[in-house]
């Protein structure tokens, strides 16, 4: 019912040329795939990937945004820009925003409900660290960010909104949670979404996961009942890896 979605994050890799070289590949070999895709490249190949994606079966995605509109905000890009772009969605709330550069669900918060407000899809991370799922936490932390992540989003924005779980145990290390594992996180996500939605909502929320997603563990991941997806980092720089990771079925 739900249509899977793979998301390839480049985070702060590639320069315009070789973003071109890759995302040419994908557009050749990604066009008669079934599901739906989106590539996110760094800011600065944003117009370059963007003219290569245009009219295909591949979305154009930024891997941030600020806060504001526009203003005085030194370093940031705004969702102005992005649209100026042609971005057409967001990743918001990635653990390396979270831990590394420290923000907050009230912050991501504000994010979100801009994006929608410009008409923007939402890809929204949450997971927790090592150390809270040892403590018993993982649902606990997932229910809070997704719960302050959304407050305030319209039942009817919530459409455009992907939650992506993303346990950050398991980003760029290698480990990959146990299809059982993710299954049960996204089940309980998707529980949060049925309260604060209704049960229609929760059935159609798309959920990918995130965390060394490989062609070797793609299809066993997506075979589970609650897993609509993947966010891919570290495989989607390569066609190779990505491309079958993308075919899966
Ligand atoms: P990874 O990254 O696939 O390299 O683990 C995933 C992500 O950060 O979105």
């Amino acid at each position: 019912m739900r249509t899977y979605f793979i998301a390839g994050n480049w985070k702060m890799h590639k320069t315009r040329s070789e973003a071109a070289e890759l995302a040419k590949a994908l557009v050749s070999q990604l066009k008669d795939g079934k599901q739906k895709y989106l590539v996110a490249p760094s800011f600065t190949a944003l117009e370059t990937v963007g003219n290569i994606v245009a009219g295909t079966n591949i979305m154009l995605g930024a891997q941030n945004m600020a806060a504001e509109e526009q203003g005085a905000h030194t370093g940031e890009v705004s969702v102005l820009q992005l649209k100026d772009l042609g971005v057409q969605a967001v990743i918001l709330g990635h653990s390396e925003r979270r831990h590394i550069y420290k923000e907050d669900d009230e912050l991501i918060n504000k994010k979100v409900r801009l994006a929608l407000k410009h008409g923007l899809e939402v890809i929204l991370c949450v997971g927790e660290l090592l150390e809270e799922r040892e403590a018993g936490k993982a649902e606990a932390v997932c229910e809070t960010q997704t719960v302050k992540g959304l407050e305030g989003v319209s039942a009817e924005d919530l459409k455009r909104v992907t939650i992506a779980y993303e346990p950050v145990w398991a980003i760029g290390t290698g480990k990959t949670a146990t299809p059982e594992d993710a299954d049960a996180i996204h089940a309980y996500i998707r529980k949060v979404i049925g309260k604060l939605y209704g049960e229609a909502a929760a059935k159609a929320m798309c959920i990918q996961y995130g965390g060394s997603v490989k062609p070797e563990n793609a299809a066993q991941l997506m075979a589970k009942a609650n897993i609509d997806g993947a966010l891919v980092g570290g495989a989607a720089l390569k066609a190779e890896t990505f491309v079958p990771i993308a075919k899966f079925a």
